[in-house]
């Protein structure tokens, strides 16, 4: 069985400089933002190249957060309009809600699965505030466009990176590309923890102090909470843990790079439709994400061979429940998106045999 992710065997790697972590940390009696978290802090913002980097309980805080710390500096205010990309994971659109701000929803381009910059345009008002970029599966959003539109109707451009540590445009990296950056490093992403955590990075020294503050209780010392705050902390283990596993992230990326493009180059089912494939860092493969019309056949018919594959997502957020009512238009390529799409194993542990057995079946298909 080739399974389509596996975590334990991707983590066993790490195990003994994890044991190590765990053994620091037990014995120093400091289990809650001590060290640990300052070092991943300072490691990741080097990283992205970012100045300010701030540990978040999870990605969906980190999402709400920049937006309230934006309230809060007075730049957006409650009801202003988000622009945010149909087909992504709920949590980015829960992240504009939560933070008393409305989502609208744009559809993708089909091909690259992100924003399409004509279809936003069409979306700008007078109450458009800021555009909540994601970089979907691992590929960096049309950046050129993206900012132009941002600079032309002066808005807010932040990035949801939960899905592409790493991902290059023209040469920075995500987490560096906009006004602020949400990550995510949930188990499952290329650069997971081995629980929830999340990051907020950034150039704006204000933003990033308000954050500071708002992620733990709005506090700017001790006992002295300035503003409405939640707790949502990253845990000490969790950043130790991301901070081993960061030193060897590019090694990850390139070779999940390396499998989209045996993917791309030995895929030939015409019925199969491929992602974009670039070799340059661009796109750092969180999912290998193909269409075909006949997913579901497809999906069973893989399964029967041995290879387990995923829907990223069965569901897109305006046909969930818990939206109801908040968005009525239509979303005709999200949707053909969500009923086409099929995610292969693409992780760093698979071997190239398995690769290409799976290009076999496919190919067979
Ligand atoms: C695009 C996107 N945004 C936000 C999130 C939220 O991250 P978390 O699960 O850490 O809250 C995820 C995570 O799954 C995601 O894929």
């Amino acid at each position: 069985m080739i399974k389509f992710l596996d975590l334990k065997k991707i983590n066993t790697d790490y195990e003994t400089d994890f044991k190590d972590k765990i053994d620091q940390f037990l014995f120093s009696g400091h289990y809650i933002q001590g060290p640990f978290v300052t070092e991943f802090e300072k490691a990741f913002a080097h990283f992205c190249n970012t100045e300010y980097a701030i540990g978040t309980g999870n990605g969906l805080d980190a999402i709400r957060l920049i937006f309230e710390a934006y309230k809060l500096s007075g730049q957006l205010q409650t009801g202003d309009e988000i622009i945010v990309p149909a087909n992504t994971y709920i949590a980015s659109i829960l992240g504009i809600l939560h933070a008393g701000l409305k989502p609208v929803l744009v559809d993708p381009k089909l091909h690259t699965y992100n924003l399409d910059p004509l279809k936003v345009v069409e979306k700008i008002t007078s109450k458009t505030k800021a555009i909540l970029a994601v970089h979907l599966y691992g590929l960096v959003s049309d950046w050129d466009n993206l900012i132009k539109l941002a600079n032309t109707h002066q808005l807010l451009l932040i990035e949801d990176a939960a899905q592409a540590h790493g991902a290059l445009w023209k040469g920075s990296k995500t987490g560096n590309l906009g006004d602020a950056a949400a990550f995510s490093f949930y188990p499952t992403k290329n650069l997971g923890a081995l629980g929830d955590a999340g990051l907020i990075s950034t150039n704006s020294e204000e933003l990033a102090k308000l954050i500071f503050a708002l992620k733990n209780y709005g506090q700017i010392k001790k006992y002295v909470s300035q503003y409405k705050g939640i707790n949502s902390r990253l845990d000490d283990l969790q950043a130790a843990f991301l901070k081993i596993k960061l030193d060897h992230l590019e090694k990850i990326n390139h070779k999940r790079i390396m499998h989209a493009q045996l993917y791309h180059q030995n895929l030939k089912n015409p019925a199969i439709k491929l992602p974009v494939f670039y070799n340059d860092g661009r796109h750092v493969y969180h999912q290998y994400t193909i269409r075909t019309k006949k997913r579901n056949q497809l999906k069973a018919y893989l399964a029967s061979q041995g290879i387990e594959t995923l829907i990223h997502y069965p569901t897109p957020p305006h046909r969930q429940p818990a939206l109801k009512g908040l968005v009525k238009e239509n979303f005709p390529i999200t949707d053909k998106i969500c009923n086409e799409i099929l995610s292969l194993p693409i992780h760093e542990k698979l071997s190239e045999q398995e690769i290409y057995y799976i290009i076999e079946k496919l190919n067979r298909f």
